[in-house]
């Protein structure tokens, strides 16, 4: 079940500001609005759902609505209309104890400027929410150190904040949004302050830290990198609107209009798309069958190779036309002509740079298999290219995908 789900969520700011919401129905722009009414739209009907243990990424240019946005979700900022479910759950319908309840015990929350305390200690910066929670001292002494030791500042506790590092503080920031250990983390450009190589450690840590903990997190960010590399699925925002929500492929290869194009034009494909995006049903034999049985499926399926797999799908080789047919000719088995090493394999995630380097220097396909060496698909050269032109339809149209084998 979806732990988010936002229905025509919807903020006005400035005064009567409930009037303006006949005229977004009507679908007045955010400047028209202001011009005419001097209200500001600052989530504009915002409709998406979030699973559970997603990393949700809002992207967006400045002012175009995510920190609204993420704000409504907890409630620091009442929407002027709409709808918000958090695991079915109506929160708008909270009373003050509930909602109390539902941000002290479900959601934390990681700033960009990391708002320490310069004179508490890691420690008691890394207690502070739960301080005001009136949490008792022992217990949330004991979450704090639970949770600095989470992003790996244990030892630290007792340092004062101008004692580390941008990245150390940063994680102190973090180690406070998780210190009641909440079902939804929210980041607003959590990140945004570090310089280029802490902030790439902290990326991959939250990943890391995201699979151990299986959190939701709701990451805003204007960097596009950041986006790709962490977002599950990346909503991007234009005056208050969501204008496309998909996943990072999808924001790359079918932007739904000029702005989302814009945003990813510069955009090196070779670096973040993967042997998933670009990969086609591999076409498979069991060992069961004999080569003239080999010969018959290539035939029929337009390939002059099969991928020799076991009922799990674990691969196991491959048989090309040219041994089918020997096999034939010197009663063999198909297993015994079956072809095992150097067959080009690559994972789920290798990005079409690897791909492009491995390709080069080999004739056949490449088979993608997950961590248990089952057959997931085929990457061919043409799939490739096309991808690094921008260009999916290609990929989806090749028949032959063992052309070359
Ligand atoms: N408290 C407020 N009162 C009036 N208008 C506001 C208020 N907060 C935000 N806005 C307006 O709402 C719109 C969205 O602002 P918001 O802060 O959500 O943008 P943002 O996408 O987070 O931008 P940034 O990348 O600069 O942080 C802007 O037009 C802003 O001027
Ligand atoms: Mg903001």
């Amino acid at each position: 079940m979806a732990i988010i789900e936002a229905r025509k969520l919807t903020k006005i700011f400035g005064n009567d500001p409930k009037k303006a919401i006949p005229l977004l129905d009507k679908g007045w722009s955010k400047d028209k609005i202001l011009a005419e009414t001097k209200l500001t739209v600052g989530v504009n009907q915002a409709e998406f759902s979030i699973e559970e243990g997603e990393i949700f990424v809002i992207m967006g240019l400045s002012g175009s609505g995510k920190s609204t946005l993420v704000r409504l979700l907890n409630r620091l900022i009442e929407p002027t209309a709409g709808q918000l479910l958090f695991s079915g759950q109506d929160v708008m319908k909270m009373n003050a104890e509930q909602l109390r309840d539902f941000r002290r015990k479900n959601i934390g929350m990681v700033f960009q400027k990391f708002a320490l305390f310069p004179h508490r200690t890691v420690l008691r910066n890394a207690e502070y929410g739960l301080e005001v929670q009136g949490i008792v001292k022992k217990e949330r002494k004991e979450m704090a150190m639970r949770s600095l030791e989470l992003v790996g500042l244990k030892g630290w506790e007792d340092s004062y904040p101008e004692q580390l590092s941008g990245g150390m503080q940063q994680r102190v920031g973090l180690a406070r949004g998780l210190a009641n250990d909440p079902d939804i983390l929210l980041m607003d450009e959590a990140f945004s302050a570090l310089d280029p190589l802490i902030r790439k450690d902290m990326q991959d840590e939250l990943l890391e830290l995201q699979s151990q903990m299986k959190k939701t997190i709701i990451f805003i960010t204007h960097d596009l990198d950041e986006a790709l590399r962490i977002g599950d699925r990346i909503a991007l925002m234009k005056d208050g609107r969501i204008v496309q929500i998909g996943t990072p492929e999808d924001i790359l290869m079918q932007p739904a209009n000029e702005y989302v194009e814009r945003f990813v034009e510069d955009v090196d494909l070779s670096k973040v798309l993967t042997a998933s995006h670009v990969m086609e049903k591999a076409e498979t034999i069991t060992l069961d069958k004999g080569p003239r049985v080999a010969l018959q499926f290539m035939r029929e399926r337009g390939v002059s190779s099969l991928y020799a797999v076991d009922k799990s799908m674990k691969l196991l080789g491959i048989v090309t036309a040219d041994d089918a047919a020997r096999a034939i000719k010197e009663n063999l088995k198909l297993e015994d002509t079956l072809m095992r090493e150097d067959i080009p394999i690559v994972s789920p995630d290798a990005v079409l740079n690897e791909l492009f380097e491995l390709m080069g220097n080999i004739r056949l396909p490449v088979a993608v298999t997950d961590d248990n060496g089952r057959l997931k698909g085929v990457v061919i050269k043409g799939a490739v290219l096309a991808a690094l032109a921008g260009n999916t339809n290609v990929v989806t149209e090749g028949g032959d995908n063992h052309e070359s084998a």
